[in-house]
């Protein structure tokens, strides 16, 4: 089968010596048969979500019932926020599926992150009214937002919802169980700018709508970037829990909150996993996205390479301060190193020793580095493929379906695509050939908007 060819690497031969390579390789490395069970077992798990609150996928009804046409056009504002960015945008709808969007983007600081809720929305607040004042727009003239917050929200109408639970680094105060438009709406009001919350929308929902003005084939919305998460469009009778009106379209854009995943039959939780989850802002929490995200990434690599230098198969046992400070062997490092195919591995070699500070480092090292590298990231994109695939299992769309995929780990990562699309391949047979995969492009704010300009009126 080549899927299995596939799966066996050109590992260098020294790695193949007794010691903690081998190990790793088997407890990195998930299998054909172990990912078709995982997607059995997602898709019993989100029909249980769908039943009734309370289970591991919270999918999270939206309150999007309809999919945009193409022909909608206005403009509206949004505010993007992700995880490590926060964006305000304008976007004009033109219709015929053309946008036109104009933002600022700003880096949320840990403080912000970590501080009040107050001083978050504030801040918030201030970037909304900086922005109005580049456009040249009065801030007393009133106008309708999208929000795009992306964090599990108990979405209570299209304008309204609550923070279940922090994730990716957030904790900031005084937003738990808070109604984060209330939140928005009293720091805007405080700043003097006349401005509405229409409506409130996860990344995922926002990523799949905007994709979806280009492409009616578009059902599913997923982000691979600090956190992981995926939206899809489901038939409202196949949402037991689902009490309120039934929407003419009979749909209803489910945010399945998938980081959630942690069934530890199914998935390949390492002792490096473990070590990480527990050093986490959020332990026991979003098991599922701390083995795929950008955020987390670089952290189970960091923390492999510590192992190996306890053990002394790597840097001859020597460590550096960088590397044992948390978070500071980043996921871009490991896509600089996966991209480096030189001889002598020398972009590996000044991320080693440039940035992280290790001294002296061998070729060897540094395979051995990229390796693990390929382990962690090989891991990552084939856990996401079966995410995927249990959705258009769900959905029964094998025959046809595109799937919008944005996030800085779909969009940066080398090979991370192709590797998803050989899983995907190996999941689902030539049936796979009908998933399209398709890069989304801050489609979040711009399906926010476009979300404010369906839902605006209600
Ligand atoms: C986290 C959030 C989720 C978001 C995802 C991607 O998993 O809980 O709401 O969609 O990150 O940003």
């Amino acid at each position: 089968l080549p899927a299995i060819r596939r799966q066996s690497w050109n590992v260098p031969s020294f790695v193949a010596a007794e010691g903690t390579l081998p190990r790793l390789e088997r407890e990195f490395t998930v299998s054909s048969h172990r990912l078709q069970t995982m997607v059995r077992h997602l898709v019993n798990e989100m029909k249980k979500g769908l039943a009734q609150d309370g289970h591991t996928l919270k999918m999270i009804p939206s309150y999007v019932i309809s999919r945009p046409t193409g022909f909608e056009t206005g403009s509206f504002f949004a505010l993007d926020l992700g995880g490590s960015n926060f964006r305000v945008c304008l976007v004009t709808l033109e219709g015929q599926g053309q946008t036109r969007v104009r933002q600022t983007k700003h880096i949320v600081s840990d403080e912000l992150k970590t501080g009040t809720g107050e001083a978050l929305f504030d801040f918030f607040a201030e970037c909304i009214g900086k922005f109005l004042q580049e456009l040249g727009l009065n801030p007393s003239e009133p106008r309708s937002l999208g929000f795009t917050f992306s964090f599990p929200i108990e979405q209570h109408a299209i304008n309204s919802g609550t923070l279940m639970q922090w994730n990716k680094g957030f904790s900031a105060t005084g937003v738990l169980k808070a109604d984060v438009v209330e939140l928005l709406n009293k720091a805007l009001k405080k700043a003097h700018i006349n401005i509405k919350v229409t409506a409130l929308v996860n990344d995922t929902v926002g990523t799949l709508i905007s994709h979806a003005y280009r492409d009616p084939q578009t059902y599913v919305g997923v982000i691979f970037g600090t956190g992981t998460n995926a939206a899809y469009v489901e038939r409202i009778e196949e949402i037991p829990k689902w009490t309120g009106p039934i929407p003419p379209t009979k749909e209803m854009v489910i945010n399945t909150e998938w980081g959630a995943y942690d069934e530890a039959s199914v998935l390949p939780i390492t002792s490096f996993d473990r070590d990480l989850d527990r050093a986490s802002t959020n332990p026991r929490k979003q098991i599922f996205e701390k083995m795929i995200s950008g955020m987390y990434l670089g952290e189970i690599v960091r923390h492999v390479l510590l192992d190996l230098i306890s053990t002394g198969e790597l840097f001859k046992g020597r460590s550096s301060q960088t590397l044992t400070t948390p978070y500071q062997f980043e996921t871009a490092y490991m896509s600089r190193i996966e991209r480096d195919h030189s001889l002598e591995l020398s972009d590996t070699k000044a991320v080693l020793e440039d940035i992280l500070g290790l001294q002296a480092t061998t070729v060897q090292d540094r395979r051995i580095v990229k390796h693990v590298c390929e382990l962690v990231g090989i891991r990552a994109a084939r856990l996401s493929a079966a995410g995927v695939a249990a959705i258009v299992t769900k959905m029964n769309r094998l025959d046809a379906c595109t799937v919008a995929v944005d996030g800085s780990v779909f969009q940066h990562y080398p090979h991370f695509a192709n590797r998803m699309r050989d899983a995907l391949r190996e999941l689902l047979g030539i049936m796979a050939e009908n998933i399209v995969l398709e890069q989304a492009r801050d489609g979040s704010g711009e399906g926010a908007a476009l979300i404010a300009a369906l839902h605006g009126h209600e």
